[in-house]
């Protein structure tokens, strides 16, 4: 597809071997992107997604980092180094864990583990992005959350309680933000199938495609939405799950 002024050329993906991010990057590699930064832990499986990537447009320029996410010094160098590049237009903040309910009961460290990776690392790399993203006066930053922090559950309120953080953080960054220039958008999928919902498909779950889900990511992204449920359904769904009184709430097994 042809390069379109109006399309966002420099983009960053944090956590960019997600399921869903790899998504994304397809899909704004299609619609005309200019240059992407891809990061994760891990350089072997960003070597293969930027390799696709390239097949896919050719004209594409891609950087590939990785760090460590856990560590709040890390963070902010790789955040400095890559904002050193140039002023992104967008970043995605995409990594994250499904941890297993019952072992963050059981394992303090596994609950620690989860927390980390699903809530503090990712405000860690909204908040180091934001001081840069003011300074220059533009782009959008959207982090990934989950339906998952809209109300806390018996069969996963530890992810919940970190996507929960996440979602506080950024309404505090949007409220801080708000008549700037600089956009901050939440992404709250529904159940989506990646690797990190495997388990669950082979259980039977009702899983949305991947494809739609990076679809309405980039398009809420694109239209500058403060939240955006990924599949739109579930801005509904949610409703009605925030607003159930207690006493209903706790008979249901979820
Ligand atoms: N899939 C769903 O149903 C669903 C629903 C709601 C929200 N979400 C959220 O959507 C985002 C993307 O999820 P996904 O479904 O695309 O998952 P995924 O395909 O399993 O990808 C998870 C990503 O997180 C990275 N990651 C995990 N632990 C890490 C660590 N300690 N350090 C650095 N990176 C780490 C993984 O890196 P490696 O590739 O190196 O493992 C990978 O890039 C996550 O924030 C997730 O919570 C997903």
């Amino acid at each position: 597809m042809a390069n379109r002024s109006n399309s966002p050329q420099r983009i960053v993906i944090i956590g960019a071997t997600s399921g869903i991010a790899e998504h994304c990057a397809r899909r704004w590699a299609q619609q005309g992107a200019s240059h992407l930064t891809l990061v994760a832990r891990s350089e072997d499986k960003l070597a293969l997604i930027a390799q696709d990537l390239r097949v896919r447009r050719p004209a594409l320029h891609i950087d590939c980092q990785t760090g460590d996410f856990t560590d709040p010094a890390a963070i902010q160098l790789l955040v400095d180094n890559i904002t050193r590049e140039g002023s992104p237009d967008i970043v995605l903040i995409a990594h994250g864990t499904l941890p297993d309910q019952s072992l963050c009961q059981q394992n303090l460290a596994i609950n620690a583990d989860a927390l980390m990776i699903n809530g503090m690392s990712p405000v860690l790399f909204a908040e180091a992005f934001i001081t840069h993203m003011v300074a220059t006066g533009q782009g959008t930053l959207a982090v990934i959350g989950s339906v998952a922090g809209d109300r806390g559950r018996k069969s996963n309120y530890v992810y919940g309680a970190a996507k929960g953080l996440v979602m506080r953080y950024v309404q505090g960054l949007q409220h801080r933000l708000a008549g700037s220039p600089v956009k901050v958008v939440l992404v709250k999928p529904g159940p989506t199938d990646t690797a990190m919902t495997a388990h669950l498909k082979h259980q039977g779950a009702k899983l949305a495609s991947v494809e739609d889900v990076a679809n309405s990511i980039v398009q809420g992204i694109q239209a500058g939405k403060p939240t955006v449920y990924a599949p739109a359904k579930w801005a509904l769904i949610m409703m009605i799950i925030r607003h159930l009184p207690r006493f209903v709430f706790n008979r249901m097994n979820i």
